[in-house]
């Protein structure tokens, strides 16, 4: 093998040392991998210095995670490249058609949620502006879907999840698991979610705050909807007029998932969902594509 760096002679040599890879698919991105990372190292001519910097970096980012944090999501996530993937592959064709429309996991979907009974209150701690999210699952023609499955995640009025914050949340708080009825409808209580900033305490952290850029998220609740013979959609709902949903931190805002959280006078309604009278009321359905 030549040293040459300056010629494709490694490049070439690195993607013939696949040669023998059984599996296709891995070949193939292993091939362009090898073939991207090189053209990259030439085109910004990258130096020794700071590719031992990147790989100090990355081991950082390795020694940040734990069974409750994933630094390696999150930095993908603000290099936009969980965003791209989740273009790329999910449901955003079906849209035209009606389907609702998928965004990123996250981080923080890392523990179960509990399963909880139409109508429970997810936020366990309360101080929150009290609200109500209701609607349908539903499949692409409209047929509801009871039995639909909802996973929902949010953080707290302080911008945490109960992940990060086990001393003043407890576990599950701000989750849930719900069954949809016989009409596929859902309905829950919980607090109206605030933007808060993604953790800024690690090496993505330090990337952001050396790139001048902020770390907020506008406010949101996250789903994951599933039924029998359907594609299931990992998505979010946003807060309409809630700050940063032109600048999200990880690039995650589609229009069609901004949802009004009306301020909803009616005292007979807020009696039957068991929440104070006056209450926010967020009403949408998760429209699933046949599999
Ligand atoms: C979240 O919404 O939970 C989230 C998504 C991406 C990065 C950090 C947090
Ligand atoms: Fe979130």
């Amino acid at each position: 093998m030549t040293t040459d760096a300056t010629d494709t002679t490694v490049t070439d040599e690195a993607v013939r040392s696949l040669h023998a890879t059984t599996d296709p698919r891995l070949r193939e991105l292993l091939t362009g991998l090898i073939r991207h990372l090189h053209a990259f190292a030439r085109e910004t001519r990258l130096t020794q210095q700071e590719w031992e910097r990147a790989i100090g970096f990355l081991t950082a980012t390795g020694q940040t995670c734990t069974d409750t944090r994933q630094e390696f999501i999150l930095l993908s996530d603000v290099l936009g490249l969980s965003m791209l993937v989740e273009t790329i592959h999910g449901n955003n064709a079906d849209r035209a058609a009606g389907a609702t429309e998928s965004t990123v996991l996250g981080p923080f979907h890392m523990t179960e949620s509990p399963a909880r009974e139409l109508g429970a209150d997810i936020d366990l701690v309360g101080g929150g502006e009290p609200c109500v999210v209701s609607g349908r699952v539903l499949s692409r023609d409209g047929t509801p879907l009871p039995g639909a499955v909802v996973d929902v995640w949010q953080a707290d009025g302080n911008g945490f999840y109960d992940v990060q914050r086990p001393e003043v949340q407890p576990p599950g708080n701000g989750r849930g698991l719900f069954t949809a009825d016989a009409e596929g409808r859902f309905w829950f209580r919980t607090c109206v979610p605030s933007p808060y900033p993604i953790p800024t305490d690690g090496p993505v952290g330090d990337l952001l705050r050396a790139t001048a850029r902020h770390p907020y998220r506008p406010a949101h609740i996250h789903f994951i909807a599933s039924a029998e013979d359907h594609v299931p959609v990992t998505t979010h709902i946003f807060v309409a007029g809630s700050d940063y949903l032109d600048s999200d931190a990880v690039f995650a805002v589609k229009p069609s998932l901004v949802q009004e959280f009306t301020r909803t006078d009616d005292s007979s309604l807020a009696r039957e969902f068991g929440v104070p009278n006056p209450f926010r009321h967020a009403r949408f359905d998760l429209v699933l594509e046949h599999s």
